[in-house]
């Protein structure tokens, strides 16, 4: 890993993904659970949520992969995109401009490229916004805690962590905020490794693959309080969906959040208060436990 990487060349953040959804409608309801405002659906067929002003976060395509299909970055300006593009070009990797894309997606450019466990991967920038229809969540919420920090963060099962981190440092520059040595049963550790691209203190973090699990383990979204926490704890609870983890706080980015099933057996974290990072003066830690209290799980 270079640690003399330019910090102004990386990606900016996490702006969007896309999802294979087996049942839409069982999605539907789970958006509706969490405050995700209905958009308007994509021309590929896809059914698209808003967190915030920009025409969608999350895009639901109806197939069987029940899976990340791609995860957008959004580079903030022209001048970014190509500077990643650059920094891409320079590691050997091959990334494609593809305006057609960038059409469907609602983007003023894009350029896509694969993770080293062939996650698509887009870059892009200039996502539409869409401000003259205010965002509105059908819940009781003011909004969801993204602008320039993104979407939220991915958690992506690694089949080599060592070349996703290279990758994912090296050649897309995110930078190394800390470690959790997860100890999941007595004698086992898991390796779990968290970036950032902006003050939230992790928008990608790479956990081992396990034999059978998906691209990704969860994707997290963050609320403006703990009031909003609680009331989306008691939505999902009462309407019978699956915490995979109690209410707890976690022992890295201080986030309280709880981990619910998705319709499609990967998780969602919903959370707050996570902990903002300063680039100029962040330090790396490492750390033995994975929170500091609560997230009981069953399963791993
Ligand atoms: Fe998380």
């Amino acid at each position: 890993m270079n640690d003399a990487r330019n910090e102004t060349a990386g990606v900016g953040a996490l702006g969007y993904i896309g999802i294979g959804v087996s049942s839409p409608e069982k999605w539907a309801e789970f958006g509706n659970l969490l405050g995700l405002m209905p958009g308007a659906p994509g021309t590929d067929g896809s059914i698209r949520y808003r967190m915030d002003d920009q025409a969608w976060r999350i895009a639901l395509h109806p197939d069987s992969s029940d899976d990340c299909l791609y995860a957008g970055f959004d580079c903030g300006t022209s001048a970014g995109f190509e500077a990643v593009l650059v920094r891409i070009a320079q590691a050997g990797i091959t990334a494609t401009r593809d305006g057609d894309l960038a059409h469907v997606r609602g983007v003023m450019e894009l350029a896509r490229l694969v993770d080293p466990d062939g996650v698509p991967l887009e870059l892009y920038y200039g996502p539409r916004i869409v401000p003259e229809q205010p965002f509105r969540s059908p819940q009781a919420l003011s909004g969801f805690m993204t602008g320039a920090n993104g979407f939220g963060h991915m958690i992506v099962n690694a089949s080599d962590p060592a070349a996703s981190l290279a990758f994912y440092v090296d050649v897309l520059g995110l930078s190394l905020s800390d470690r959790i040595l997860f100890e999941a049963a007595p004698g086992v550790v898991i390796p779990l490794v968290f970036l950032h691209c902006n003050e939230r203190h992790h928008s990608i973090a790479i956990a081992p693959k396990m034999p059978g699990s998906k691209r990704v383990h969860h994707l997290m979204f963050e609320v403006p309080g703990i009031n909003d926490v609680g009331l989306a704890l008691d939505r999902v609870t009462a309407a019978g969906l699956e915490i995979s983890a109690t209410l707890g706080r976690h022992s890295n980015d201080h986030m309280i959040s709880f981990y619910v099933r998705t319709p499609s057996g990967f998780e969602v974290e919903y959370g707050c208060a996570g902990l903002a990072v300063d680039r100029a003066t962040w330090t790396v830690s490492d750390h033995a436990s994975i929170s500091i209290w609560g997230h009981k799980r069953e399963h791993i």
